[in-house]
């Protein structure tokens, strides 16, 4: 059993001889930067609220329960405060230096491109794009943020939806297919901070067939058993010790 010291000098060995590395992150990437995640013991979803937090980010809730929903997710998911930490600004490094094919994220708070990464497939959309459902008129998160109550178009009154992917709608094409595309032509896949149990995301690792997986993530997931190498530990205990 290699200390996590042994694994993090493996991971740098594989970091120095990629040529292509794809980074596939989930809510885990975000905490240090004071985002809770969703599934650990303190993420969003083992909050006590009036509804099961997961039922709340979901479409039929959005349509049905507006003033519930805004309310969480003004509360919850609109983070705008927040910086991008170590972990998202050596992914955007290792793309600026040309190792990188950029990032794959089911998160949906804008950091990854804060830090500098300029190649980000958003699997699940981004709280920063805020649309009128009637004619498409853009809003801020600000906008959002600073609204009272269900926020409304000012042009005509209809509803606003976040550009967020909520359960039982579907993901955009073009961002699969492209994530799809970028996975396949890495040479490394490093996986990080995602309980890998939401799909269509975590079945896109599986188009991976480059030299390494790579899964780094401080709980178990159902895809340990693929990786090629595995580092169960806090990214604080770990990228402070990588360089591109
Ligand atoms: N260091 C290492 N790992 C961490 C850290 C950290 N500092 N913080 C959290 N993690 C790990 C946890 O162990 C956990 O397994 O990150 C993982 C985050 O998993 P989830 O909370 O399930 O988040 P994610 O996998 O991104 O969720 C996927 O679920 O509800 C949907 O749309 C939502 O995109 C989200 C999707």
């Amino acid at each position: 059993m290699s200390t996590l010291d042994e694994k993090i000098s493996q991971l740098q060995e594989i970091i120095d001889s990629a040529k292509h590395i794809v980074f596939f992150t989930g809510a885990g990437v975000s905490t240090d930067s004071g985002i809770p995640d969703f599934r650990s013991q303190d993420g969003l979803y083992h909050l006590k609220y009036k509804y099961p937090p997961e039922e709340i980010v979901s479409h039929h809730f959005f349509v049905q329960n507006p003033e519930e929903f805004w309310e969480f997710y003004k509360d919850k998911m609109l983070n705008l405060d927040a910086e991008p930490n170590l972990t998202h600004k050596f992914m955007a490094e290792c793309e600026k230096a040309g190792k990188s094919l950029g990032v794959v994220t089911q998160n949906i708070d804008g950091l990854h491109q804060k830090a500098g990464s300029e190649k980000v497939y958003e699997l699940h959309g981004s709280v920063l794009r805020n649309y009128c459902t009637r004619c498409g008129q853009f809003y801020s998160a600000e906008y959002i943020k600073n609204s009272s109550g269900i926020p409304v178009c000012e042009k005509d009154g209809a509803s606003i939806k976040p550009d967020v992917v909520l359960y039982e709608e579907g993901l955009s094409d073009p961002v699969i297919r492209g994530a799809i595309a970028a996975i396949r032509s890495a040479d490394v896949l490093i996986v990080l901070g995602t309980s890998l149990v939401v799909y269509p995301a975590a079945g896109l690792i599986n188009y991976f067939s480059g030299k390494h997986l790579v899964l780094i993530n401080r709980d178990v997931t159902p895809y340990d058993s693929n990786a090629d190498l595995l580092i169960q530990a806090s990214f604080s205990d770990v990228f402070p010790k990588l360089h591109v």
